[in-house]
């Protein structure tokens, strides 16, 4: 399998399988001189981590991090970071009983198809476990932006939509999303959340989602404006996570029903200060920061392993069914919080290397 590694100044690349021994990244291009503990990366996992509450997989994993190179008297040397975050909790006899059948909405089909080979247990390189080093490395992205922007630079992700409930996105609070399972930015809404959400899992079925990711305090500048324009590399590290099936900038595809004037985000200045009345452009102008919130959102599908039964093939060519048991997240939006984060991380501070190299 080809392209295991994102991003262009600060790239990472992934390695391991759900069911294998660990998972885990290596980080090239990291700033040197920088404090990093194992701390730091662990807060960021124990966000995304399994088995935490009644609403995502069962799996208990601590997802423990064990920083292995590239860290020396708690500072980066510039050298190559290696993490490793061992797996505890596999089941693979779950999935013994479904090894020769594609499980419809997942990645069996394609992966069996084009590698002639695969491994079956947990989904194994097609499973979200994955994301667990996408998160470690987002840590280091984010220490190094708040050190290199300064206090002002904050990114924080939400559940606004869960399947057909949205919830009303002028009532975010930041305090509110850490105080929930949902990661939901608006406490009015959370007792329904759980009540729909207990009632999909029961029935044995799942849903979609919709996650927005805001960044605060990022300068002016960041994003080469023809083929590295900062919304296109947004948007390609949010496709990048599994069940990601659109992606919107600010308004996004809702700016298709604004009139010029409606979306046209108005300008003035106040002393020293730009400031613009609104923000459909999502903060991002020909592709480059405007000094304005980023804010990008995302639609997952909701989760291809339910324990409804459905029609499929084997890979005898047989027509069959499938139900799938086993742990499973019956909504994956809510893990995907703190991946959809972790790559706006990374996608930033690349950006932000980039531009000190051609810019200051
Ligand atoms: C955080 C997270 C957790 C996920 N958990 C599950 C899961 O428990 N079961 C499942 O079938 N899919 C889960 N998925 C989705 C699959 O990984 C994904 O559907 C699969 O890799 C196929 O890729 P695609 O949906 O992008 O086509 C999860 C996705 C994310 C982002």
């Amino acid at each position: 399998m080809s392209f295991n590694t994102f991003g262009k100044l600060f790239r990472f690349t992934t390695w391991g399988e759900s069911h294998g021994p660990a998972i885990g990244c290596i980080i090239d291009g990291c700033p040197p001189n920088i404090n990093i503990k194992e701390q730091d990366i662990q807060i960021e996992l124990n966000k995304r981590k399994p088995g935490q509450s009644k609403f995502t997989t069962q799996r208990k994993e601590d997802d423990k991090v064990q920083i292995l190179s590239g860290v020396f008297d708690g500072k980066t040397t510039g050298t190559p970071i290696s993490l490793i975050i061992y797996n505890q909790d596999m089941r693979s006899r779950d999935y013994e009983t479904i090894k020769n059948k594609f499980r419809p909405g997942h990645a069996d089909f394609t992966y069996f198809k084009k590698y002639g080979i695969r491994d079956y247990r947990g989904g194994g390189r097609s499973s979200a476990r994955e994301t667990a080093a996408r998160v470690a490395a987002g840590a280091i992205a984010k220490k190094v932006l708040e050190i290199k922007i300064g206090k002002k630079f904050k990114v924080i992700g939400a559940v606004t939509q869960l399947g057909i409930l949205g919830c009303d996105v002028n009532k975010w609070s930041d305090q509110t999303i850490k105080k929930n399972s949902f990661f939901c930015p608006d406490k009015s809404i959370v007792k329904l959340w759980e009540k729909y959400l207990l009632s999909i899992r029961k029935s044995g079925s799942s849903c979609g989602a919709i996650i927005e990711i805001r960044a605060r305090g990022i300068p002016v500048g960041l994003g080469a404006p023809i083929y590295s324009k900062l919304d296109m590399d947004i948007a390609s590290a949010m496709m990048s996570i599994n069940a990601v099936k659109g992606v919107n900038i600010g308004s996004g595809m809702n700016s298709a029903q604004l009139t010029g004037e409606q979306n046209s985000d108005e300008i003035s200045q106040k002393g020293k200060k730009i400031k613009f009345e609104s923000n459909n452009a999502g903060g991002i102008l020909g592709g480059i920061s405007s000094g304005q919130e980023i804010i990008v959102s995302f639609a997952v599908k909701p989760t291809s392993s339910i324990l409804k039964s459905r029609k499929t093939v084997d890979r005898f060519g047989k027509n069959t069914t499938i139900s799938v048991k086993g742990r499973h997240d019956p909504c994956v939006g809510i893990r995907a919080v703190p991946v959809g984060e972790a790559m706006l991380n990374c996608v930033l501070l690349d950006h932000y290397l980039m531009n000190k190299a051609q810019c200051s």
